[in-house]
């Protein structure tokens, strides 16, 4: 067999398992935003804990595809997990609610240990994690992607045609908006639907007054959405309850759940699934 053969072989059968892999999970989606910083990874986490606690135990997973600087594990107290092998591909590792997870920091050696790659190996990383792992079958996977527009995004969604769509994580202040507002473009362009955007970090309530600061402005969120026509699907407060949890790798929202960061998810996850819907 000549290598042209060989690699077509190679190729049908990586798509015939990328296939066979997504067609398993009934609804994608990627969380992303031009702008570091901005809360996506405490986001995903919060909405993969509010889905599964809606009946979907063992029935959501959560693709951390942040290769850089993959958190996801910190922040759900599953550091230190590995990843196991077995003949029908490497299985996720099990964290709260059995959420499935995949993370680049299951794979590394040590902490410290940077991934230093270029474009063509992060996308075939990607395609590795959607197609070799056995994520069975799932209501959703949910992509925490690093910032900006960059090759783990792209990787994303393009492997997954029929993805449900992007939620856009934005800050209240000017320059996020600027930024994010290219994620927008950037999803637009790639044609997939986006679900919403979601305000972080928008505001503080005093835990001694009990008065609202407005640490990055006010009404953000609201204003790109007016301009841009995207939902805005809910704002979620600075608490540093929510900082600290997310240290320890506690779930904020298992956590609190009469917090109104606890109801402004719930509205959040509801959108989501009348989204998915079509309703
Ligand atoms: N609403 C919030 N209240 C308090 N702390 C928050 C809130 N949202 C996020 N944080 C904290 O801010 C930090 C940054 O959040 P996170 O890592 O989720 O951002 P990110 O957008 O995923 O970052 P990156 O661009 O590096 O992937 C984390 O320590 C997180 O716990
Ligand atoms: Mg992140």
């Amino acid at each position: 067999m000549n290598t042209e053969n060989k690699q077509e072989i190679e190729e049908d059968h990586e798509a015939s398992l990328l296939n066979l892999r997504m067609g398993k999970i009934k609804h994608k989606i990627a969380i992303i935003s031009g702008k570091g910083g901005v809360g996506k990874t405490l986001v995903t986490v919060n909405l993969a804990i509010s889905l599964a606690m809606k009946g979907r135990n063992g029935k959501v997973g959560l693709l951390d595809a942040d290769l850089h600087g993959p958190c996801v594990p910190k922040m759900l107290g599953m550091k230190g997990e590995r990843l196991e092998a077995g003949p029908p591909g490497i299985f996720p590792a099990f964290g709260p609610l059995n959420i499935r997870v995949v993370s680049m920091d299951f794979l590394l050696p040590n902490d410290d240990e940077p991934v230093i790659w270029r474009g063509p190996l992060k996308m075939g990383a990607i395609k590795q994690f959607l197609s070799e792992i056995v994520w069975g079958d799932l209501d959703y996977l949910l992509i925490d992607l690093p910032p900006g527009t960059g090759d783990e995004s792209l990787s994303v969604l393009q492997l997954i045609p029929d993805i449900n769509g992007v939620i856009i994580v934005t800050i209240p202040s000017e320059v996020s908006k600027g930024v994010v507002k290219k994620a927008i473009t950037f999803a637009r362009k790639m044609e997939v639907p986006i679900i919403g955007i979601i305000e972080n970090m928008s505001g503080l309530v005093c835990p001694h007054c009990g008065g609202k600061i407005e640490v990055f402005g006010k009404g953000g969120g609201e204003k790109m959405a007016a301009e841009t026509g995207v939902p805005l699907l809910g704002s979620i407060p600075l608490d540093p309850r929510i900082s600290l949890d997310s240290d320890s790798g506690i779930p904020f929202i298992s956590e609190y759940r009469n917090s109104e960061a606890f109801k402004i998810f719930d509205s959040i996850v509801q959108k989501i699934e009348k989204f998915v819907e079509g309703v």
